[in-house]
């Protein structure tokens, strides 16, 4: 292998950078060279490349975001845009792919090795957490911290006034951030996509919780059922008017930004350097993961199926932590 390229594709996730300069100086180190692809699939499709070297990834470790950009491109999900996209890797002479995202990007990926022949190796970037075959995503961690960091501060102010919050995460289809960060805040109650929770018990069981608490935070995931935070508020106002003041705090995007924290520094590291090495023992079509802190291997078709299972000892933990 002489040549390979590397993208990110779908929603950015902090630690991106660091698993972009990992396979950058591995490629190196083995005497391959590295074009990099921008804004992800789009920029495929394009031919907007450009010729890495070990020092264009120098200082970009440490930042957010994704320094090649990133897109959730629709024209890769037409037999056209595919099409092009393969004429461009032989055109630029590049003979493996490593693609850094989600879902959406093992999903493209997975189609088009059904009718093009070049080896893929995928590493897991998702804030969401949300991908099986890895314990952890790049992304996850900085977010999750992100977030109670911003819930810490809320429950001051909660505090203060005596009132019940209802913070939403994101996770249009998972519930790992808001389970996670529930964990970490104190929440009095969590709702997630994965697991139906009938909205009125739980409140019926705030309601009921001490007495003298006198701050409450419900962390709901945006892809919760019940129709989101403010939803939920309505519902609150309406039944328990007397009981709780309620307000709502929306987290959004700054969850995906800031500085990746050192776990997924590491985890991006050891992620882009295994993909690379992947690529030239001759792997394919496959995410690296870390389980139990091992590499290990799954292929795109098996990685996107949604992570339905989630451990509800969590859930009743928070609950009977919460009292
Ligand atoms: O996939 C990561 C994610 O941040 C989800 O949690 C969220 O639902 C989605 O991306 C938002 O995407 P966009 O930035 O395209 O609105």
């Amino acid at each position: 292998m002489k040549k390979i390229a590397v993208l990110t594709s779908g929603g950015d996730a902090p630690g991106m950078n660091a698993c972009i300069r990992a396979v950058v100086r591995t490629a190196l180190y083995n005497q391959i060279k590295v074009t990099g692809i921008k804004r992800g699939y789009d920029g495929l499709i394009d031919a907007d490349f450009i010729e890495l070297e070990a020092q264009s990834v120098s200082n970009i470790m440490q930042r957010g975001g994704t320094w090649l950009k990133t897109a959730r491109s629709d024209r890769f999900k037409t037999s056209e845009g595919m099409k092009t996209a393969y004429e461009n890797l032989l055109k630029g002479g590049i003979e493996g792919l490593i693609v850094i995202g989600g879902d959406g990007t093992f999903k493209g990926a997975l189609e088009f090795s059904k009718s093009y022949n070049i080896p893929i190796i995928g590493c897991p970037g998702t804030i969401d957490n949300d991908l099986i075959g890895t314990d952890f995503t790049i992304g996850y961690d900085t977010a999750i911290n992100t977030v109670i960091e911003a819930v810490d501060k809320i429950r001051d102010t909660a505090e203060s006034h005596d009132r019940l919050f209802i913070v939403e995460v994101m996770g249009r289809d998972a519930g790992l951030i808001a389970l996670r960060s529930g964990i970490g805040v104190g929440a009095e109650a969590i709702l997630i996509p994965e697991t139906k929770r009938d909205v009125n018990s739980m409140l019926e069981r705030l309601e009921k919780g001490r007495k003298n608490k006198s701050s409450k935070i419900i962390i709901v995931a945006e892809g919760e059922e019940s129709g989101g935070a403010f939803e939920i508020a309505s519902t609150i106002k309406n039944k328990f008017k007397n009981t709780f003041d309620v307000r709502v705090s929306i987290l959004g995007h700054m969850q995906r930004g800031g500085s990746p924290t050192c776990m997924d520094r590491v985890l991006a590291s050891r992620m882009g350097f295994a993909a690379v090495e992947a690529l030239i023992s001759g792997r394919r079509n496959e995410m690296v993961g870390i389980v139990n802190k091992d590499i290990v291997f799954t292929p795109f078709g098996q990685a996107v199926k949604h992570i339905a299972d989630l451990n509800n000892e969590l859930l009743r933990m928070v609950d009977i932590l919460s009292l």
